[in-house]
């Protein structure tokens, strides 16, 4: 794994934006593959400044989404169907289209979930997924004992989770205990795969994806089996990496061959 340490939160996000925009530049249809939460919203907004200074057009691109909660109203804001909508589709001018999440409003999750695989394998795979990381090391919504065979699929949350993401639903009794989530196997069927962390509290959970041993306890960990994996982080999302000097001796003296 590709391993980037930088120093202020700022700087992951406009690392992550121009990995994002050079792929958008070389292939403007690419298939993206989005997290929602509190991470990339920085990322997300400097695509929107680059967009609105006319340096990246993403109206081209399909996007999809990571995962989406059950039991929302199909109108609720906190659903991720609103988010991205709000965060990046209008902002971005994406046809709305374009912009995919499982349909957790059906009778049948279990048929949703497979027509969610079934339109990833029509959009021709996913060129770039981003993802965050849960305190639990859970991604897209793989808890802990996720099978890192899974593919998309309705999956209960660790009570840690429900408690990190009350943050969200103010008042607290009404945070979804069950989401659709795209599985460890489909986030590593992406071509790239980018992981962005920051913040100390995520620094346990980014240090056993990276160095601990590939585990369903911490489904994050999978991303090492991935030929192309990248994670940016910042000095306390990176602070328990035991090898956090070696990454960034990488990151000084990349051979010439590699740019920048
Ligand atoms: C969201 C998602 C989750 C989050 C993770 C971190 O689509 O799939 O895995 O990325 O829970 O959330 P934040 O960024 O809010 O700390």
């Amino acid at each position: 794994m590709e391993v980037v340490i930088l120093n202020s939160t700022d700087a992951v996000a406009d690392r992550c934006a121009s990995i994002i925009s050079d792929l958008v530049h070389r292939r403007p249809n690419c298939v993206l593959g989005l997290a929602t939460g509190d991470t990339p919203r920085a990322t997300y907004r400097r695509l929107v400044e680059l967009s609105n200074r006319d340096v990246l057009d993403m109206r081209e691109v399909n996007a999809v989404a990571l995962d989406e909660y059950v039991g929302l109203a199909s109108d609720d804001p906190r659903s991720y169907r609103a988010y991205l909508k709000r965060e990046l589709a209008d902002p971005l001018g994406l046809d709305s289209r374009a912009v995919h999440v499982p349909d957790v409003g059906s009778d049948d999750l279990q048929r949703s979930c497979a027509e969610f695989e079934a339109l990833l394998e029509r959009l021709g795979g996913v060129d770039l997924q981003l993802l965050g990381i849960g305190t639990d090391g859970h991604i897209g919504f793989n808890e802990p004992g996720s099978s890192l065979a899974s593919r998309t699929r309705i999956k209960t949350l660790h009570p840690r989770t429900v408690a990190d993401n009350a943050r969200f639903f103010p008042g607290g009794s009404d945070v979804p205990r069950h989401v659709v989530t795209q599985g460890v196997a489909t986030i590593l069927s992406a071509r790239h795969v980018v992981l962005i962390a920051t913040g100390d509290n995520k620094a346990a959970a980014v240090a056993a994806a990276i160095e601990g041993p590939v585990s369903a306890i911490l489904p994050a960990s999978a991303l090492q089996l991935h030929p192309h994996a990248t994670a940016i982080l910042d000095e306390p999302a990176a602070s328990h990496l035991r090898l956090a000097d070696y990454y960034r001796g990488v990151q000084e003296h990349k051979p010439p061959w590699q740019g920048h």
